[in-house]
């Protein structure tokens, strides 16, 4: 358990955020299929991404991890063995679902696990799509939780595959299993989630077709390019620092090379509906990503939204951060079409309301989204972060603001997207 209490002080200066998640568990993934050098720059050091990493040492894949440069020597996507052990992948729910995808064109057998959160999470999202391509997929309670087995192909069949859901995961895990076959094969979304895989897959090589809510891999299906990716800063950990320079007064931070790619920035639409003061200067690309660097500071004239409908995806990582920002808002904000958030690190509609309500805020569950009724004063008080790191990150951002301390049971899970949270945080304050 941690004690916070920031009340009375601001969030002052530049910082670098760490790197995107979701880039560097594909950068390694991706890395390992390819016939070709890749080096990896800024790889994100969170507990998810090495344990990507270990996945594919532990398949066999020649990666050698110099600290702050990773470099895969791939030697194409048939080339992985069979592991000698059950992989564990922690808390990461991308590992699995992505791995999975991948295992599904390997014919061998492999056993993927991962923490007691892990354990809960649906992945019939992916199973039921992955043997439609001939991978025999099993898992607990009937295939759709892990541990799984998967058994895959080593010639998978095609699929047009409509996904129920907007999910860059399930979107991936069916390319990346579509590398293994010749035959059609493509992913329509109901909305359009994060795109990083089929950039990136483009960048290998591969031939990807990209038409509104439609991908379609084309012919070239082999990955074999000598790349150097270097990893932008993820803007779901930069929101942290945003949204509390935002609620606290005398803030002003700058958070440099963060991600812009439209399918990420949601967060900056919700902050001009918002009326929070933000700027974005620097604008250049790194590794075929936009990026820049993010002034905000204390916006005292919030005012209310409504974030529903195909926005969501666009910012379903930083939905318990913009709720916190809600609270400071004129007016009552309704978030909708998020039931996607109760499948996450943790059920992120009822931790979020439930924490909410435990530090003073005025705020209620909805089946599919939460509703927060703002220009509350926060008092501070006891919170669960259920196991999950954004719940904890944005329980201690409250305590900028909460009249008393706000207690966190668990914060050792931040590690999972940004082991140096806190030390960043303690910089920052003044
Ligand atoms: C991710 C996709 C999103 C997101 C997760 C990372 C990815 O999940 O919430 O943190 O890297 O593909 P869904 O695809 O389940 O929406």
């Amino acid at each position: 358990m941690a004690v916070f209490h920031f009340k009375g002080k601001s969030l002052k200066g530049e910082l670098r955020t760490p790197s995107d998640k979701s880039i560097s568990h594909r950068a390694v993934m991706l890395g390992s299929i390819n016939r070709g050098e890749v080096v990896v720059r800024e790889f994100l050091r969170s507990e998810d991404c090495l344990n990507t990493l270990k996945a594919f040492l532990e398949l066999g894949a020649e990666i050698d991890d110099r600290g702050s440069e990773i470099v895969i020597k791939g030697k194409g996507k048939r080339s992985l063995k069979e592991p000698f052990n059950v992989i564990d992948l922690g808390n990461s729910g991308t590992s699995i679902r992505l791995i999975s995808g991948i295992l599904s064109g390997q014919p061998f057998y492999s056993v993927l696990t991962g923490d007691r959160y892990l354990r809960r999470r649906p992945m019939d999202r992916i199973a039921i799509p992955l043997r439609e391509m001939g991978a025999l997929i099993l898992g607990r309670e009937n295939g759709k939780y892990p541990p799984l087995t998967v058994v895959g192909k080593e010639k998978l069949k095609g699929i047009d595959y409509k996904s129920p859901k907007a999910s860059a995961q399930v979107k991936s895990a069916i390319l990346l299993a579509g590398l293994f076959t010749d035959e059609p094969v493509s992913v329509t979304e109901p909305a359009k989630s994060r795109d990083h895989t089929e950039r990136m897959l483009k960048a290998f090589g591969v031939d990807v077709e990209v038409e509104d809510l439609t991908v379609r891999l084309g012919r070239n299906r082999e990955l074999s390019r000598d790349l150097d990716i270097t990893v932008p800063a993820d803007i779901s950990s930069a929101a942290f620092f945003m949204v509390g320079a935002a609620i606290t007064p005398g803030s002003d931070v700058v958070l440099k090379e963060v991600i812009l790619n439209p399918t990420r920035t949601g967060i900056l639409k919700v902050f001009d509906r918002m009326g929070v003061r933000y700027e974005i200067f620097n604008i250049r690309e790194t590794s075929g990503e936009e990026v820049g660097d993010v002034a905000v500071s204390y916006s005292p004239d919030l005012k209310a939204t409504e974030i529903k409908g195909d926005e969501i995806p666009t910012l379903i990582d930083e939905l318990p951060v913009i709720a916190l920002l809600a609270t400071q808002a004129e007016g009552e904000t309704v978030i909708r079409d998020a039931a996607e958030l109760r499948v996450k690190e943790s059920d992120r509609i009822k931790s979020t309301v439930e924490n909410l309500k435990s530090i003073g805020a005025d705020a209620e569950e909805l089946p599919d989204g939460m509703v927060i009724r703002g220009k509350v004063k926060l008092k501070g008080g006891k919170v669960n972060s259920y196991g999950d790191h954004r719940i904890a990150m944005t329980f201690t951002v409250a305590s900028l603001i909460t009249k008393n301390p706000v207690e966190v049971d668990d914060t050792e899970c931040v590690s999972t997207s940004y082991p140096g949270f806190f030390k960043d945080l303690e910089r920052l304050l003044t």
